[in-house]
C-alpha cells in the first residue's frame, strides 16, 4: 500500500486496531433528523472523542472547524431523498477533486445490493475506487438497506460486504446481526458496525457492539444512538470504552452511568 493511502487509513484506524466513527450525514436523505437539526452544535461535545467524522461536504464546511476536527469520512454518494421514490437511486455526487481539497481521510458512499439500482450503485463503487486509488484515498463502503431494514441479516449484510470489498473498498461500514462473525469472516477488510434507528435501551446498543467486536468488527460507525440519546456524552465515553478498552458490556453500563450522573 502506497504511503499517502496507508497514513490516511492509519489516521482514522487507530494504533489498537479499532476505530470509532460519528456519522452525521443523515441529513443528505433525511432532512433535519431529530437532534441533528443544528449539527454543529450535536457535534460540538462529541468530537474530540471521535476518530473519524462522517460527514457531507455542506455540513462539513458549515458546521465543522478546521481547526478542531478529527479525521474526515465525506459522504459522496447522494441524489435521494426520505420522500422520493426509492432511496437506492445514488449516484456521486461529490468529486474527488474536492475530497482532497477538504483534506479528507476517506470517503464513503452507499451500495444498495439487491436493488433495482444495485448495478448502478456497483458500477459507481468500483469507478470511485478507481479515482480514489490514483490519489491514495481510502475508499468506505455502506452496505445501504434503505427503507428495508428486515433485510439486516447474516446472508445478505456477508453478501453486500463482501461485494464491497471485492470492488476495492479499502473499509466496509455495514449492520450488526445475529451469526455476525458470518458477516465478517467473509469479507476481507476491516469491517465497521452501524446503529440503525435508537434502539430501547442503552444496554441493547452496548450488547451488539459487544458481541460485533468479539465477531470480528474493527469498531463502530454509530450516530442515532449516540445522539440521540439524552446523554451523547456518557454514550460516547461508555462505546469507547467497549471500542477501544476491552470493556465488557456491564463495564459500558457503569461508564454510562458515571457519566451520566456527573451530567445532571
Ligand atoms: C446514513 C448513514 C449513517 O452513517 C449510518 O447509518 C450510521 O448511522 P446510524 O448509527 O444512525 O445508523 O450511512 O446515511
Amino acid at each position: 500500500m502506497d504511503w499517502g493511502m496507508e497514513n490516511r487509513l492509519a489516521r482514522l484506524i487507530q494504533s489498537d486496531g479499532h476505530c470509532m466513527f460519528l456519522p452525521v450525514d443523515h441529513g443528505y436523505f433525511q432532512g433535519p433528523t431529530s437532534r441533528l437539526e443544528n449539527p454543529g452544535e450535536t457535534i460540538k461535545p462529541l468530537v474530540s472523542m471521535a476518530d473519524g467524522l462522517f460527514v457531507t461536504r455542506g455540513v462539513l464546511r458549515a458546521c465543522v472547524d478546521s481547526r478542531n476536527s478529527p479525521p474526515v469520512i465525506l459522504r459522496v454518494s447522494g441524489g435521494t431523498s426520505i420522500i422520493g421514490k426509492d432511496l437506492s437511486h445514488e449516484s456521486l455526487i461529490t468529486s474527488i477533486r474536492e475530497a482532497i481539497r477538504l483534506n479528507v481521510a476517506a470517503v464513503g458512499m452507499s451500495i444498495f445490493v439487491g436493488s433495482e439500482y444495485e448495478y448502478d450503485s456497483l458500477v459507481n463503487l468500483g469507478k470511485l475506487v478507481d479515482e480514489c486509488e490514483d490519489y491514495g484515498i481510502p475508499v468506505m463502503a455502506v452496505t445501504a438497506v434503505g427503507k428495508e431494514l428486515e433485510k439486516r441479516d447474516a446472508r445478505y449484510l456477508g453478501l453486500s460486504s463482501r461485494i464491497a470489498a471485492e470492488f476495492g473498498a479499502k473499509v466496509v461500514k455495514t449492520y450488526w446481526c445475529e451469526n455476525f462473525e458470518k458477516v465478517t469472516t467473509g469479507c476481507p477488510v476491516p469491517v465497521v458496525m452501524a446503529g440503525g434507528p435508537k434502539c430501547e435501551t442503552e444496554r441493547e446498543v452496548f450488547q451488539f457492539v459487544y458481541d460485533g467486536m468479539q465477531k470480528g468488527a474493527i469498531g463502530i460507525n454509530l450516530g442515532r444512538n449516540i445522539w440521540q440519546n439524552k446523554y451523547p456524552v456518557a454514550m460516547m465515553k461508555a462505546l469507547r470504552a467497549i471500542v477501544h478498552k476491552k470493556a465488557t458490556v456491564q463495564d459500558a453500563q457503569d461508564v454510562l452511568e458515571t457519566e451520566r450522573a456527573k451530567a445532571k
